[in-house]
């Protein structure tokens, strides 16, 4: 049988001793959802076509029960189950998926929040509208059974009710749900937003972090940090300042997390820069994709497992799970075993805490904590000078991942590496023209459909030819803070570009997807783990985002210079027709 795999050899070899081993143990303890024989066996036998089902499942009893059920299953029969007994077991103590959940309509939902009205284009006006309906069907909230019996649910239980981004995602996710508040703000929901928040910070408060997900599976790791921004986000349309001063510590608490935690010090010139990476020091399959796991470990030496998962978790907790941004090296470069996401310094991350660090700034100048506010404008500052000195290149006019294994930074098109003009962490106003300069160069421009989350095609769903709704918002809310004119511009037709996308799959589909797939005219996305999901909260949000801050300029249908070769040609005849007049 397998044998339980807390990696004590992992660890060392992470650098860490066994006094802070014993000082943080591993947050995931389950020995059904997060590690141990039942769950090895069941998942590499595939029971289910996804392996999120197993994991995602309650208990029908106490969990020692299912353990020693289990045990003796096995001891029976000479540790060798059949697969129809292991169903019938997982029939007879498991219950089926989503059981713990009821739905949820938003009590502060309304019928006609004010920025609909505001939308000129009549169809993008009543697609908004759906959108706007969509927040009923993705609205959940817990059964008291997770609170009165914690230990029979991988559901980590959350006191109010969400919005989730839907499909196999049942749950909340981290950075999903910035974008969906920003829409939510929209639809007017403040209500919802601050019950969202308030799980959040309930989370930092029990786990000092804030997990990928609300499942146990998911606390070994987070994922970008967009709590603070959140807060903003919320206090700014509600003037909440007794919310704010409440949380104000536990914000602190999560900041801590990733300097403390998440933080890697490079040197350039002599001098030491401080900035941080995604980075899990925990060996062991990922329990949702435990099979997949198991078969790439089967690709490399023994030796090297437990650091491959360990990548492979700090790829999940970046978000982008997976990429070539986290692959490395090897005669085939885009094999999934070569990664390393731990040895990267990731613009977007050191971007968003960057941010973060100008928020807290902010926020504890409000409540009157001068010292507390000048720490963060301090750890601003240093982060500014290190994104200048290891992230910028002035040639290109970006922000580049730097490798810190070969002190290189990564060449390759990512939207992530215009991060910092999202997240307002530059200081020369001549930047955001130079990013639009950098996106000219990499005819990133000529993409009709959407931006591509790379250039490389790899077969992992954060590549080329998937495009993703929070990478257009990086991008095009960076490129539209700049003073002139044609980056405002540009920003605009890649705005116009994504609707256009969002709203013609919707119109053929009657669905909002997780991501999309720009090679083939704009359908829904592929590639990586799973099925593309429909919902789908953060696309959602993002829409709603678009058609709010362009209301009165996008629009649904074709744009015929762009798509009708006769209608260009005969565009640019008429344009050049006053210069062969005398
Ligand atoms: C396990 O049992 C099956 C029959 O159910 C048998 O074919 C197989 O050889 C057994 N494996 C081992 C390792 O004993
Ligand atoms: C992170 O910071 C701590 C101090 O807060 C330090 O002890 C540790 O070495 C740092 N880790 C890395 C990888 O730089």
């Amino acid at each position: 049988m397998h044998e339980k795999t807390w990696p004590l050899s992992l660890l060392l070899l992470l650098g860490l001793g066994l006094r802070s081993q014993q000082a943080l143990p591993p947050p995931c303890e389950s020995q059904i959802y997060c590690h141990g024989d039942l769950l090895h066996e069941v998942q590499m036998a595939k029971l289910f076509p996804d392996d999120k089902q197993f994991v995602d499942m309650p208990l029908s009893m106490a969990p020692d029960k299912v353990l020693l059920d289990f045990s003796e299953l096995a001891k029976a029969n000479n540790n060798n189950i059949s697969r129809q007994q292991l169903q019938e077991f997982v029939n007879s103590h498991f219950q089926a998926v989503g059981q713990e959940l009821e739905p949820w309509t938003p009590e502060d939902w309304k019928d006609s929040p004010r920025f609909l009205q505001k939308i000129s284009d009549a169809k993008l006006r009543a697609w908004a509208r759906e959108l706007h309906q969509l927040w009923r069907k993705l609205g959940k909230k817990m059964k008291p059974e997770v609170l009165n019996h914690p230990d029979q649910f991988s559901l980590i239980y959350a006191e109010h009710p969400f919005i989730v981004p839907g499909g196999r995602f049942l749950e909340f996710y981290y950075w999903d749900s910035y974008w969906v508040m920003e829409g939510l703000l929209l639809s007017e929901m403040p209500e919802t937003v601050k019950g969202m928040l308030q799980n959040f910070l309930n989370l930092v408060t029990t786990y000092g972090h804030i997990p990928n997900g609300n499942r146990v599976y998911y606390l070994q790791r987070s994922q970008p940090p967009l709590l603070t921004l959140m807060m903003d986000r919320y206090v700014t349309h509600n003037s909440d300042m007794a919310f704010l001063r409440e949380n104000i510590m536990t914000l602190d608490l999560e900041l801590s997390f990733w300097a403390e935690k998440r933080n890697i010090t490079v040197s350039s010139g002599g001098t030491n820069y401080h900035l941080n990476r995604y980075y899990v020091p925990y060996g062991g399959p990922r329990p949702e994709s435990y099979s997949k796991d198991e078969e790439l470990a089967g690709t490399v030496l023994a030796d090297d497992r437990e650091a491959l998962w360990a990548e492979l978790k700090a790829g999940a907790e970046s978000g982008w799970d997976f990429s070539s941004r986290w692959l490395s090296g090897g005669p085939n470069l885009d094999l999934l075993s070569t990664i390393r996401t731990s040895r990267r310094v990731p613009v977007d991350l050191n971007a968003f805490l960057c941010q973060a660090e100008e928020l807290m700034s902010k926020f504890y100048t409000i409540l009157g904590d001068e010292a507390q506010a000048t720490k963060y404008r301090n750890l601003r500052a240093q982060r500014m000078a290190a994104l200048k000195a290891i992230l910028w290149d002035e040639e290109k006019g970006a922000w580049f991942d730097y490798d810190i294994d070969s002190g290189k930074k990564n060449p390759e098109f990512y939207p992530s590496n215009l991060t910092p003009l999202w997240a307002g962490c530059y200081s020369d106003p001549a930047d955001a023209d130079k990013a639009l300069k950098y996106l000219e160069d990499n005819q990133i421009l000529t993409y009709k459909y959407g931006i591509p989350t790379s250039l490389r095609n790899t077969g992992q769903q954060w590549d080329y030819p998937n495009a993703w709704a929070p990478l257009q918002d990086l991008v095009i809310r960076g490129l539209a803070k700049s003073p002139s004119p044609q980056t405002q511009e540009a920003a605009f037709q890649l705005a116009q570009n994504w609707i256009r996308t969002n709203f013609d799959v919707y119109s053929r589909k009657l669905a909002m997807y997780e991501k999309y797939d720009i090679s083939t005219g704009g359908q829904p996305g592929g590639g990586g783990e799973y099925e593309v999901q429909e919902g789908f909260g953060w696309t959602n949000g993002m829409a709603l985002i678009l058609l709010d801050r362009y209301s009165d300029r996008l629009t649904s249908g074709a744009q015929p210079a762009l798509q009708k070769p006769h209608y260009l040609a005969v565009t640019l005849l008429l344009s050049t027709l006053p210069n062969l007049l005398p």
